[in-house]
């Protein structure tokens, strides 16, 4: 089969007008969105948000913070802005590059070394993002994916700090706006970081859950996929939708399911198989699996009771107490253990903890496959 992509257009559109600061909601000071691992952010930036900055003459820069994970998030960031200033040389310096000057970018007075990575002391990245526009004269949007990951170093800090005083600087002389920022996070614990607390960069800013695939992708996808099955092993869009709610809205594990069940010939029966359950193993499945068993006792026993509670879910309360230690079959739980739990599940994006304080599931997937296996186990047991 080929590989078949999804395209949202008019989210792409809603997302740039916010960033503008056009239309209802406005994201001048930053558009923060977070979804779940794997449910096509990187995807939907790439094919969807920057072609549609450039249709609006924007210039898009885009930096992925995981793309090396040991490598520091302000090297990441600089180096991506050096090589845009490269590409963006004016003809007098592309000439000098024609003598062999050519690892060399000349700023005004300051010329610095391409090959060596970062910034020069006395260049900030302020400085480089309002030589980029001047060279390019188009707003840049430059767009952080997987940008939580600027916390886990000093320096990445200080780089957010920088954006947002690029944005404070760029923006600040006229009404028209030279530098749009996106964020993108697959841990909204972490990515609410930025923007939650005052001593971070973008204080009072706000995260936008980024929207899953939905129904109209199902559908899509639906029709892609039985162009290419044989009369009698077709899929219905009921049960594909389904199967994608069940994997979390994650289309590469929809794409596996589906591929397994075609194979089998059993495309039409895909409703009543997920009723079934037990022919379908799911990668995803596995995974939620293996880091159930990975967790603590304490851990599990959380996790199980904040999925059979469902929320509104107090984690202290004694109702919650008391089934924790049934679980684990200890005598005494202090919440202080309960409260360490907590945080081990949040840091392993298990579990997620609202502004407000209130913990839910991260992702709904791991409830479904939760309660699928214990009535597997319940059936087996009896
Ligand atoms: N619009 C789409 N149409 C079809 N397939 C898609 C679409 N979006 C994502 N996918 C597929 O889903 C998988 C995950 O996509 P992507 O890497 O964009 O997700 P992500 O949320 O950025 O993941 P991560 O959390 O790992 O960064 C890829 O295999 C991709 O091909
Ligand atoms: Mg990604």
């Amino acid at each position: 089969m080929n590989y078949f992509t999804f395209h949202r257009p008019d989210l792409a559109a809603d997302l740039c007008n916010r960033l503008a600061g056009k239309g209802l909601v406005d994201a001048s000071s930053g558009l923060f969105l977070s979804a779940p691992r794997r449910v096509g952010k990187s995807t939907f930036l790439k094919e969807d948000l920057i072609p549609e900055a450039i249709r609006r003459g924007w210039l898009p820069v885009y930096v992925d913070l995981w793309v090396n994970k040991d490598r520091d998030p302000a090297l990441l960031i600089a180096d991506t802005l050096k090589v845009q200033l490269q590409l963006h040389e004016g003809k007098l310096k592309k000439a000098a590059r024609s003598i062999g000057l050519s690892k060399v970018i000349v700023m005004g007075a300051l010329t610095f070394d391409l090959s060596r990575p970062g910034l020069p002391e006395d260049i900030t990245i302020t400085d480089v993002l309002e030589e980029l526009h001047n060279r390019t004269k188009q707003p840049i949007v430059l767009i952080i994916d997987e940008a939580q990951h600027a916390l886990s170093t000093p320096a990445g800090v200080t780089a957010m700090f920088a954006l947002k005083s690029a944005r404070d600087k760029l923006n600040s002389s006229d009404a028209d706006r030279k530098l749009l920022l996106v964020f993108t996070g697959s841990n909204r614990d972490k990515l609410a970081n930025l923007v939650l607390n005052r001593t971070q960069p973008f204080f009072g800013s706000g995260i936008t859950p980024f929207p899953l695939l939905d129904r109209n992708f199902t559908n899509a996808f639906t029709t892609w996929a039985n162009a290419s099955l044989a009369e009698g092993n077709k899929l219905e869009e009921e049960g594909v939708s389904h199967a994608f709610s069940l994997v979390g809205h994650r289309p590469e594990m929809l794409r596996d399911l589906i591929g397994q069940v075609a194979i089998s010939g059993e495309a039409g029966n895909l409703t009543s198989l997920i009723e079934k359950g037990a022919d379908i193993n799911s990668r995803l499945w596995d995974e939620f699996e293996s880091e159930f068993a990975s967790l603590t006792s304490i851990q599990k026993a959380v996790l199980q009771v904040l999925i059979l509670k469902g929320a509104p879910w107090s984690p202290f309360a004694e109702e919650s107490m008391a089934a924790y230690r049934a679980i684990t079959g200890q005598d005494t739980i202090s919440t202080a253990t309960v409260q360490t739990a907590l945080d081990g599940l949040r840091d392993r994006s298990l579990v997620w903890r609202e502004s407000r304080g209130a913990y839910t599931l991260e992702d709904q997937g791991f409830a479904e496959w939760f309660k699928h296996r214990r009535i597997l186990q319940i059936s087996s047991e009896n």
